[in-house]
């Protein structure tokens, strides 16, 4: 037998793995899981109803051209159906946007601290990450990032609202850095939480895309929409971008019942929609009982909170699970709590009580 193990290519060695959010802890008195920015609700009756109807055909491959939904989507967004695609979630499909763009000697620029697969594809291209400080308002450093271009720059991340820390860009920086973007640079908008936002200035990317060639909009069904576990998400983006999303797409990729899903979800929109504005609310008393509690918190358009805890943020991430509430620890930096269920939110916040009065 031989003794060398299979070549892998060098790229892989030393990926940081995606930590996924830790999972409440089972047959505790309590346990709310506050660590992946998941929707809390259950989902409604109808889209359960279209998963369990694709599940009587799930011998079948699913329609590999997402048709259904394609329709819905253009329709929605008055694009043209050769500017959509679809993936396994929108970090398949922040995936295939690097695999499209980036391979070893080219870089990919985001900001940091931001969405921790960012790092990851990166390196699995092969690509070099440029990762460019928040600012100390925890916002992305849009200059920064547009000083940072050079002619090795194939795309650039803006994470709008940023996560873990909430914090959004607004429509006239947005502008005043795509327009100092060479055209051949891909900027894609990460909108992941967009149906959070409440900020009026704080620019829907749509509007960007569709004057900017070079702009691609990352949107999901799993934070607003609730499918978290069903895995789709899409991009809308211009030609080349995506078709190359079609060719590297992987084949039958998103199932048939995350279509279905994702189809009764837009048809049930006001209804999510209404969830999504009663998790604002929350939101925005989680945000003023902190601040009352004499906390800094940075302003959050998403449906989570960022608490900059230096080298207390273990010590208070454990305190949370004592209290049956799982948070999102980022040592040494912050904790990263998502808005759950009123008594959830309830629990964190008599937690970060307890600690502030030890600060
Ligand atoms: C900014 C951002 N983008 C993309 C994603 C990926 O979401 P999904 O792959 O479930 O669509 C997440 C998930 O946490 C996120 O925070």
């Amino acid at each position: 037998m031989s003794e060398t193990s299979p070549k892998l290519r060098a790229e892989l060695a030393g990926i940081p793995t995606y930590k996924p959010g830790k999972p409440a802890a089972a047959g505790g008195p309590v346990a709310y899981k506050l660590s992946s920015n998941e929707n809390p609700y259950p989902p409604l009756p109808g889209v359960l109803e279209s998963v369990t109807g694709a599940a009587l055909s799930f011998n079948r491959y699913p329609d590999m051209a997402c048709t259904g939904l394609m329709n819905e989507l253009a329709d929605r967004f008055g694009v043209p159906l050769t500017h959509l695609a679809t993936g396994t979630g929108s970090v398949g499909v922040a995936q295939q946007l690097i695999q499209s763009t980036a391979g070893p000697g080219d870089e990919v620029i985001y900001a940091w601290r931001s969405f921790e697969a960012y790092p990851i594809i990166t390196q699995i291209s092969g690509a070099t990450s440029v990762q460019v400080p928040l600012t100390s308002g925890e916002v992305h450093d849009l200059d920064a990032m547009a000083a940072a271009i050079t002619d090795r720059t194939r795309l650039i991340f803006v994470c709008n609202p940023n996560n873990p820390t909430g914090t959004a860009v607004r429509r006239a920086e947005l502008e005043r850095f795509l327009d100092r973007v060479p055209s051949d640079v891909l900027v894609v908008l990460d909108e992941a939480y967009r149906e959070f936002v409440r900020d009026v200035d704080v620019p829907d990317g749509v509007e960007f895309y569709r004057e900017r060639p070079n702009v691609c909009v990352l949107r999901t069904f799993s934070k607003a929409y609730g499918l978290a576990g069903l895995r789709v998400g899409f991009a809308i983006a211009h030609e080349p971008v995506a078709a190359a999303l079609r060719k590297t797409a992987v084949p039958f990729g998103v199932s048939q019942l995350a279509q279905d899903a994702a189809v009764a979800s837009l048809r049930a929109e006001d209804e999510l929609l209404g969830r999504v504005g009663t998790l604002v609310c929350e939101r925005n008393r989680v945000v003023e009982s902190l601040r009352g509690q004499g906390w800094t918190v940075p302003d959050t358009q998403a449906n989570f909170v960022w608490l900059r805890l230096g080298e207390r943020t273990v010590d208070f991430a454990a305190a949370c699970e004592r209290a049956g509430v799982v948070v999102r620890p980022f040592p040494g930096e912050g904790v990263r709590v998502t808005i759950g269920e009123d008594e959830a939110n309830d629990i964190f916040l008599k937690v970060t009580e307890g600690f502030r009065k030890e600060l």
